[in-house]
Order: structure tokens, then C-alpha cells, then sequence
């Protein structure tokens, strides 16, 4: 595993900011690297991959993530060969 220059910056901004939003092009590590974070289970992952999440996101994005066990880490990556949802 090739070593990632952003894990600490982003350690050091989910310290003290309640949401971080991480971007990146195609097949740069994302999904690798927020899984990582979650490994010892003190985040939760979410995966917007399925179309029942999808849609309880959209249609309440408030309630949604109320109703998520925090600290969490929600995925919004489109699925392969599909263009991003404009979700943030
Ligand atoms: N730190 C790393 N060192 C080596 N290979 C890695 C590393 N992180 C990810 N990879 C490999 O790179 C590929 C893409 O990883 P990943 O799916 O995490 O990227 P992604 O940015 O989430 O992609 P997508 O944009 O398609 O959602 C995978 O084959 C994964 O095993
Ligand atoms: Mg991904």
C-alpha cells in the first residue's frame, strides 16, 4: 500500500471540524483511504451505492444524516462509468 501524503491532513481536520468533505479524481485511493478510517470501528461507513440510501438522502438529507451512528463517514461515489450525482 503506497503511503497517503492526506491521511494526516484530513486526521487533523476531522479534529476539529464537524464535517470534511474529501474529493478526488477517479481511482486516485478515496474509497481506500476513508475505509481506513473506519477500520477500528470508531466510524461508521456509509455507502450511497444503493439505491435505498440514495433515495432516503435525497428526499430528507437532514433526517438522513440525523439518523446516522456518528461519527460517520458517508460514500457518495457514483457507480463505475457513471458521471457524480452532485451530491455532497
Ligand atoms: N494507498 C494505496 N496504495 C496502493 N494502491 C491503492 C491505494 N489506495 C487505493 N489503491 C488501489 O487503487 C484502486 C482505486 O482505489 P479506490 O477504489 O479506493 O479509489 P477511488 O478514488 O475510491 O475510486 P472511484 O473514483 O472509482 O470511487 C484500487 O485498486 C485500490 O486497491
Ligand atoms: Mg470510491
Amino acid at each position: 500500500m503506497n503511503r497517503r501524503n492526506i491521511t494526516q491532513r484530513l486526521l487533523e481536520a476531522l479534529a476539529d471540524t464537524p464535517a470534511v468533505f474529501l474529493r478526488g479524481a477517479r481511482q486516485t485511493g478515496k474509497t481506500t483511504l476513508v475505509k481506513t478510517l473506519c477500520q477500528d470501528d470508531r466510524r461508521s461507513y456509509i455507502t450511497l451505492d444503493s439505491a435505498t440510501a440514495l433515495a432516503a438522502a435525497l428526499d430528507d438529507p437532514t433526517e438522513f444524516v440525523r439518523g446516522l451512528p456518528k461519527p460517520a463517514v458517508i460514500s457518495a461515489d457514483p457507480p463505475a462509468g457513471q458521471p457524480p450525482r452532485g451530491l455532497v
